[in-house]
């Protein structure tokens, strides 16, 4: 039976150009390359100038998005941008991508599920497309997470850096099949309980401040892999592939640790994972895309690839979607 999927048509992604290393890291916070690498897998960030914004990034993601896509911003009738890190609080970081893309129709709005975000963002606009409300959407990931970082802090400001990611995705009919292309089958999932060991300690509504990002590594990290192996398991039983059908693994880049042990949890083998973390540490809701725009400039990305994507962030949020590319 013929089913509307929604196909990821390009991929684009952008950093700042400014590279902060460990050592750099090193001059002004009590820390030490060795152990970043060791604990982490980080070996630098890319750190926005200022006036550079979340929407100037994602803009510049977008547009390799569309020119990869072979796609014009006319066409494009939905923009979710996910950001922890907005321009404003309102109006909404896409709003402003929209206007500066010069695009006048559909609608636009943000999503905010910090480090799952763009996870949250996909399934959001994979349900607008399957609905029959849109058919091009542009879903960016993009953060200055600089900006709320405590730079005193040496337990959380060597994790984090600044960076965004898009993928267009178009509304296509497939047969509902075990060969159609598109999102396969996605799950989300949160739960507030957690809030306390990742969060800002500031916000419009509570401080009337921005705030600074204040995390429990240790207790993340335990909550991590449990958490993602568990939707990963879920995610594949809805879609009735077997773990060692993924071709590739495309997971948040938050701890080269982490993603070791969801690997071997889930018995997949270390070359069918892309880790970027070492090049730009944890970019929240850009590490994603950005992660995919690397597997797709390295030509990993053919079509037939099953693809297998999962994040998880402060709230705690995480979800998983599968994609044959
Ligand atoms: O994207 C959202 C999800 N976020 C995550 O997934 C992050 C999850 N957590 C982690 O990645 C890890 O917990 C961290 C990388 C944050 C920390 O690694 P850890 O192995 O859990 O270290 P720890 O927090 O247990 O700290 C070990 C030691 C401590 O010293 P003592 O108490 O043993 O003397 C820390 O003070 O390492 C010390 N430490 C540092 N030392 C040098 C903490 N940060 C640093 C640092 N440089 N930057």
């Amino acid at each position: 039976m013929a089913v509307i999927r929604s196909i990821i048509r390009g991929i684009g992604a952008h950093l700042p150009a400014r590279i902060m290393t460990n050592d750099d890291l090193a001059e002004f916070v009590e820390t030490t390359n060795d152990w970043i690498v060791e604990r982490t897998g980080i070996h630098q960030r890319h750190i926005a100038e200022d006036g550079e914004t979340t929407a100037d990034l994602g803009v510049a993601a977008a547009r390799q998005a569309m020119i990869r896509a072979g796609i014009d911003p006319i066409d494009i009738d939905l923009i979710i941008c996910a950001t922890a890190t907005p321009d404003r609080t309102f109006p909404a970081t896409a709003v402003r991508i929209q206007s500066m893309l010069g695009i006048t129709k559909g609608a636009a709005f943000d999503i905010q599920a910090v480090c799952s975000g763009f996870v949250y963002a996909l399934v959001c606009a994979d349900n607008f497309l399957k609905a029959g409300q849109s058919r091009r959407a542009l879903v960016i990931g993009s953060e200055t997470f600089s900006r709320i970082l405590d730079w005193e802090d040496r337990s959380t400001c060597v994790l984090f850096g600044d960076g965004a990611g898009a993928v267009v995705l178009e509304a296509q009919p497939q047969l509902g099949d075990r060969n159609d292309r598109g999102i396969i089958a996605s799950r989300l999932r949160s739960d507030g309980r957690f809030e306390d060991l990742l969060y800002v300690d500031g916000g419009p509504s509570s401080t009337k401040t921005v705030g600074h990002l204040r995390m429990n590594g240790r207790e993340v990290f335990r909550h991590a892999i449990q958490k993602i192996s568990g939707i990963i398991e879920e995610t594949l039983l809805a879609s009735g592939y077997a773990a060692d059908e993924i071709d590739l693994f495309i997971p948040h880049q938050a701890n080269k640790r982490i993603l070791d042990g969801i690997a071997k949890k889930l018995d997949v083998p270390p070359e069918r994972i892309i880790i970027t973390l070492d090049k730009h540490g944890n970019t929240s809701a850009a590490s994603i895309p950005l992660a995919l725009n690397h597997a797709f400039e390295q030509h990993k990305l053919t079509e037939g690839k099953l693809v297998l994507l999962e994040a998880m962030g402060g709230g705690f949020t995480w979800g998983a979607l599968l994609v044959r590319w």
